[in-house]
């Protein structure tokens, strides 16, 4: 079970736990349909029994041992075209706390998933439901490695496999929603550019060559920044190209 949190003003107030579900990103998005759901409600669970990943992929996590939850958002004043800054205010969430914890260099391979050492500990997945140009709902699920220590995929992490400690989950998700409320207060306050320089700074491999895959082709590339709607600009032979998540794969 989770307490509302009592350093936010909004965020967790309504707090939904379920002992197991198949995803909370799919229940929080059938719950965004009723007026109960007001903006900032939490979904938690101690088990999901079917975790969706970006990609298609599946999240795992060991059950009661993680942070597995997910937020409705009403972000009205976003434009649809800016959407990408929920996951930028949800990546550096994820840094705020992960530094207060950890003295390790914590990266952000884009689009969303937060490394440590090279190891995930954090990955995100942001549904939105958009009418017009409004955003009507966004549904912005956290998986957060936190007392698990082993791992079948061999590039995961956690906080305790970090730290060599246990921590309690209650009092974490407590801390990471607060975060998730101050920057997404910035973004409120239309501190974009602010957002979006201290998401490059923790860029993970910016201005260094890599090798990158497209269309079933090979290429190497140097990844410069961000273009406004979110898309990984990479210098290349030809010059500047832009990709979405689908359109690219690290090598
Ligand atoms: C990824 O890195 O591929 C994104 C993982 C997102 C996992 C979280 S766990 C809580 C929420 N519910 C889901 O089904 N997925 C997200």
């Amino acid at each position: 079970m989770y307490k509302i949190p009592a350093n936010t003003l909004f965020i967790g107030k309504n707090l939904v736990f379920v002992p197991d579900c198949h995803s909370t990103n799919t229940l929080a998005l059938q719950l965004s349909q009723q007026p109960t759901a007001t903006d900032g409600t939490v979904v938690i669970t101690d088990h999901q029994t079917a975790g969706k990943g970006q990609r298609g992929n599946v999240w795992e996590a060991e059950p009661s041992m993680n942070l597995t939850f997910s937020l409705i958002l009403k972000p009205k004043f976003l434009a649809v075209n800016k959407q990408f800054y929920l996951n930028i205010v949800i990546c550096l969430a994820l840094m705020d706390y992960l530094k207060e914890k950890t003295p390790d260099p914590i990266h952000i391979k884009w689009p969303n998933d937060i490394l440590v050492h090279e190891k995930k500990i954090s990955g995100v997945l942001i549904e939105n439901q958009l009418h017009g140009n409004q955003i009507v709902n966004a549904i912005a699920g956290v998986g957060l490695n936190i007392n698990q220590r082993i791992f079948e995929a061999p590039r995961a992490t956690s906080l305790a496999r970090l730290t060599g400690s246990t921590f309690n989950l209650d009092t974490e998700l407590g801390a990471v929603l607060g975060f998730i409320e101050s920057r997404y207060l910035q973004l409120r306050q239309d501190k974009y550019v602010m957002l979006m320089n201290s998401y490059l700074e923790s860029l993970y491999r910016r201005h260094e060559s890599h090798t990158f895959s497209h269309d079933g082709t090979s290429f190497e590339g140097i990844i410069q920044d961000l273009d406004e709607s979110g898309k990984l600009r990479i210098q290349t032979e030809g010059g500047i190209r832009a990709f979405t998540v689908n359109e690219i794969a690290y090598v």
